[in-house]
């Protein structure tokens, strides 16, 4: 497995870790650099995972604003000090939808000091038009580990395989507190196959966009505000979450409410298939008829 990414990537197999999930990759980062007393600089919208491992081993979360829903680069440099030592971006960032442009990351890994690695979480870069690459900033020796997963648009996410790659060295001390087969054979098999469907990725891809652009059309002529949209859900703006979240479950239909985040009055909606998409819309037109939930006009 580490070999065919490799070969894909044009890197050496020293640069790659496959994880049970790019989630257990976050993990391991946790074990193997953070401590009491360190610091973790994260966006404040940003993927919850990277907070709730920075508490499990006891660091100290250092929360960013975020900046239009993205990732505020300048202001996270700025948040760095002595005991940084880990710095996340995820971008696209889940829940947000709002991606970081390739340069300003590549400027960022250039930008950090010595003591502080980067990981770059691409869960959803296949869905971008231009993913971030900082090959040059890891062949440069810059501490950077970035993230990717099978589980967004190979469609592997019951499998639990992702991989990390960069900087050896870091990606050495990682293999050594990861379990010694933490990544069964069958998901394996899986996504070694799914690595070279590239038919497949630009299908999903493409299916992706035009589901995006029914959706925020739809959720627009509802009333609902959009936001993001560069990975495969959209955020929207729905009066409260919960209510909406909760409704919409009653007709079978699963959104993910956004008071975690700090962001009570968003429900995130993954794009679904054509079929899916016009459900979710007549659900909630349906709702706004009945008034089971409010209209924000
Ligand atoms: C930004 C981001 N990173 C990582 C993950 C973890 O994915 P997995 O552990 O399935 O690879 C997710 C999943 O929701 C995510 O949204």
């Amino acid at each position: 497995m580490r070999q065919k990414i490799a070969e894909q990537r044009g890197v050496s197999t020293e640069s790659i870790l496959v994880g049970n999930g790019s989630n257990e990759i976050i993990e391991l980062l946790g074990h193997a650099f953070l401590r009491p007393g360190l610091e973790v600089v994260i966006g404040a919208q940003a993927f919850i995972v990277y907070k709730l491992v920075t508490q499990l081993f006891g660091a100290t979360p250092v929360e960013v604003p975020m900046a239009d829903f993205g990732h505020d680069l300048d202001a996270m440099l700025a948040a760095v000090t002595e005991r940084t030592r880990l710095l996340f971006v995820a971008s696209p960032n889940n829940p947000t939808g709002v991606a970081n442009a390739a340069a300003d990351l590549l400027k960022l890994a250039e930008g950090l000091p010595e003591h502080v690695i980067l990981c770059l979480d691409e869960a959803y870069a296949e869905y971008l038009d231009e993913a971030p690459d900082l090959s040059a900033a890891i062949h440069a020796g810059r501490k950077v580990v970035c993230l990717r997963t099978f589980s967004k648009i190979y469609g592997l996410g019951g499998l639990r395989v992702g991989y990390a790659y960069g900087d050896p060295e870091l990606i050495a001390l990682l293999h050594r507190v990861r379990q010694p087969f933490n990544v069964n054979a069958v998901a394996q098999a899986a996504a070694a196959a799914a690595l070279n469907d590239l038919e497949f990725v630009a299908m999903c891809r493409t299916e992706n966009e035009v589901g995006r652009q029914v959706l925020c059309e739809g959720l627009t002529a509802l009333g609902f505000e959009t936001v993001g949209g560069a990975a495969n859900f959209v955020l929207s703006r729905v009066g409260s979450g919960a209510v909406v979240f909760e409704a919409l479950q009653r007709r079978g239909l699963i959104v993910r409410p956004l008071a975690p985040y700090g962001m009570a009055d968003f429900v995130r909606i993954t794009i679904g298939r054509a079929d899916e998409n016009q459900r979710l819309l007549s659900a909630l037109r349906e709702l706004l008829e009945s008034g089971e939930i409010a209209s924000v006009r």
